[in-house]
C-alpha cells in the first residue's frame, strides 16, 4: 500500500506538470522570424515597431511568412483590409519594395490610420504603401483589379463580405490570406466553407502562425486540383 506521503507526491508532480505543461510547451523553439534577412534598416524598423497591446498586430513570424509568400511568388499587386497601426503593411511594404510592387492597406479608425502613416513614412515605404482610412466596406466595391494577394485581417465577421468583393480581382496563381482562421474560426465559418466550396481555390491553414494564416491560392488556368 502507498504511504500518504508518497500519493502526494505522485499527486503534487501530477499538478505540477498540468500547471507547466502549456507553459513549456509555448517555449517549443521557434525559427528567428529574421533569420536571413539582409537589410539592416528594414530589420531594425521591425525590430523597432512601436507594438501595443491594443493595436493587435500579428505577430513577427505572420509578419515573416507574408514577406516570404510575396518575395517567393514576386507578388505585385497586393491589398491588406485592416492596417491598425501598419506592422504587417511593413513586413509587406518591404517585400513589395523588392518585387516592385504596391500595397493599398484599409483601416477604419482614424488614430490608427495616422499611425500607421507615420510609422509607414518613417520605415521610408511610402512610395509602396497607401493607406486608406475608411470602412473597407465602402472601399472594396470600387477597388480594381487584378491582385495578386489579399490578407484579410480585420472584422472576422466581415471576411465572407470582403470575399466576395476581393474574389473577382484576384488573378490565377494570385492568393487570398486571411488571419486569425485558427483562433476565430467561429466567426468566419461562412468565409472558410466558401473557400473550401470553391474549385479554383486551395485553401491551406499555416499553423506554423499560432493564430492560423490561410492560404487560399487561385488556380492558373488547366491546373487541376
Ligand atoms: C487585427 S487589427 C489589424 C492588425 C494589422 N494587420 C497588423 O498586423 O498590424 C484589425 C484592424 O482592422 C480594423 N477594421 C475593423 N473593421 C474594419 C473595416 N470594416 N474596414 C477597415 N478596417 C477595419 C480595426 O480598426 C483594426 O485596427
Amino acid at each position: 500500500m502507498m504511504r500518504h506521503s508518497s500519493l502526494f507526491k505522485v499527486w503534487f508532480l501530477q499538478v505540477l506538470f498540468i500547471l507547466t505543461w502549456p507553459v513549456l510547451a509555448g517555449c517549443q523553439e521557434r525559427p528567428d522570424p529574421f533569420n536571413g534577412l539582409k537589410n539592416k534598416h528594414m530589420i531594425q524598423t521591425l525590430k523597432e515597431f512601436p507594438n501595443k497591446a491594443n493595436r493587435w498586430n500579428v505577430p513577427a513570424d505572420d509578419g515573416r511568412f507574408l514577406y516570404d509568400l510575396i518575395m517567393d511568388h514576386g507578388y505585385q499587386r497586393v491589398v491588406e483590409v485592416g492596417t491598425s497601426n501598419g506592422y504587417s503593411a511593413l513586413w509587406m511594404g518591404f517585400a513589395l519594395q523588392q518585387t516592385g510592387g504596391s500595397l493599398i492597406t484599409i483601416e477604419i479608425n482614424r488614430e490608427r490610420a495616422r499611425e500607421a502613416r507615420q510609422n509607414i513614412e518613417k520605415a521610408g515605404l511610402s512610395s509602396v504603401v497607401e493607406v486608406r482610412l475608411a470602412d473597407a466596406m465602402d472601399v472594396l466595391p470600387g477597388l480594381e483589379g487584378p491582385l495578386d494577394m489579399v490578407f484579410l485581417d480585420a472584422d472576422k465577421s466581415q471576411y465572407m463580405d470582403y470575399f466576395q468583393h476581393l474574389d473577382p480581382l484576384v488573378s490565377p496563381g494570385g492568393a487570398i490570406t486571411a488571419h486569425n482562421v485558427l483562433t476565430m474560426e467561429y466567426a468566419m465559418r461562412d468565409f472558410l466553407e466558401a473557400l473550401r466550396s470553391r474549385p479554383e481555390y486551395d485553401p491551406q491553414t499555416h499553423r506554423s502562425s499560432r493564430q492560423g494564416i490561410l492560404v487560399a491560392r487561385k488556380h492558373e488556368k488547366g491546373e487541376g486540383r
